[in-house]
């Protein structure tokens, strides 16, 4: 027993010294080393089961973890990430190369390759997926009978998710997708994958709110982000998008109820060789979707061969079985603010609305796009709004 007197009185500041240390290292995140699981830097061995059980290990944690990837290529089957158990915040910090199986029957017959679902505060930190898609799409070129492919990483019904420095490379299809989410951060990641690759869109958001992607150099064969249905607060800024399709909102309105998309901002994008530049496009379908309160601001044209578009009859792959009716999507409130560069084609902004829905409020605002020595052109139907500064071409609203 302690008897508190002047005497003791001083020794208080090291005790509560001690105490802090040892409430420090107890707080402090424990770490769990995918290796002491058993799996194998050696681009060989199968390690989706160690992976696994590293996750798991880590979702039972009381405290706050991180799972430790070290340098080597680890080979991955399908792997799925569950997190309603988990008690605590998972870091995953990644200094190897996670590799999809080159066989591309092992993985592509599912939906994702890596795929994280309902989980909470998890941070992916470095690391590169390489999803081996080559093999894929060149099967898919020779009309062979070839399994769908697997996106590389989906995040799933899950909040508070960082992803930081990861780069993915040869994704069979998507390579990321964030569906069902609120508050996704996703910075400096690099995204490569063929131009002439089929489906291979960099970043597709869908049906979550709050996602940022910042700082990311994304080459590939379709759209470098694309944004669909219930897509709410997106800020996408500082990309690089070349080749690839550009950034686009949609495709929208397949569906008859559809929740909508509104303020979306893209800023300061670096198109370079791209199909499209900034788009908006929806199926000539029935609908109860919408656009509202979009900004597409500060970007540059290289040889965009589609620089501004706005499209309502979208159909890309079946000209025979194209909806062609009317878009029930009301596209309403965005702003083309700031567009320079060049247009690889003759019309550089192309606006097609909806016949019974006119797209209302479209704002031109400093725009100035060519093509090759003359004054590019524009094609537009169905819209209304207003012209700000200078705006060339122009002759749209
Ligand atoms: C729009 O989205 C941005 C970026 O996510 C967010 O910071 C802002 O608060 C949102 N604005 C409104 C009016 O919700």
């Amino acid at each position: 027993m302690v008897i508190i007197t002047p005497k003791v009185l001083h020794l208080f500041p090291i005790f509560s010294f001690l105490l802090l240390l040892l409430l420090k290292f107890s707080l402090a995140a424990t770490t769990y080393n995918v290796q002491s699981y058993g799996a194998k830097p050696d681009g060989k061995s199968d390690s989706t089961k160690p992976f696994l059980n590293a996750w798991a290990a880590a979702c039972a944690s009381g405290k706050p973890s991180t799972i430790y990837v070290p340098q080597g290529k680890y080979v991955l089957g399908t792997a799925q990430f569950w997190g309603h158990s988990c008690k605590n915040s998972i870091t995953i910090r990644i200094d190897g190369t996670l590799v999809q199986p080159y066989d591309y029957h092992v993985t592509g017959h599912n939906a994702h390759w890596l795929s994280f679902e309902r989980v909470n505060g998890v941070k992916i930190i470095g690391g590169t997926l390489d999803g081996q898609g080559a093999g894929l799409w060149s099967c898919k070129a020779s009309g062979g009978n070839c399994p769908g492919g697997a996106s590389t990483l989906g995040i799933y019904n899950s909040n508070n998710i960082v992803v930081s420095g990861l780069t993915s490379l040869n994704s069979q299809l998507f390579h990321v997708i964030v569906d069902g989410c609120n508050n996704v951060m996703i910075q400096g990641m690099k995204i490569s994958a063929s131009s002439n690759s089929p489906n291979t869109d960099g970043i597709h958001i869908q049906n979550s709110n709050g996602v940022t992607v910042l700082s990311s150099i994304i080459a590939t064969g379709d759209d470098c982000i694309s944004m669909g249905p219930g897509s709410s607060n997106v800020l996408i800024q500082s990309i690089f998008c070349g080749p690839g399709h550009g950034i686009s909102i949609g495709s929208l309105g397949w569906n008859k109820q559809e929740p909508g998309v509104q303020n979306v901002t893209v800023k300061s994008v670096n198109f370079q060789g791209t199909q499209n530049g900034v788009r908006i496009k929806t199926w000539a379908r029935p609908s109860n979707g919408f656009v509202k309160n979009v900004l597409f601001q500060d970007v540059t044209m290289g040889n965009v061969k589609n620089p501004i578009v706005i499209d309502q009859h979208y159909c890309p792959d079946h000209p025979n079985s194209c909806p062609n009716q009317a878009s029930g999507v009301k596209i309403s409130a965005v702003t083309f603010k700031q567009i320079r560069g060049r247009s690889a084609s003759p019309v550089a902004i192309s606006i097609g609305c909806s016949q019974n829905n006119p797209c209302r409020s479209i704002t031109f605002q400093d725009i100035s796009l060519t093509y090759g020595n003359q004054a590019a052109r524009v094609a537009c139907a169905y819209a209304g709004g207003s012209y700000h500064g200078f705006v060339q071409p122009r002759g749209c609203l």
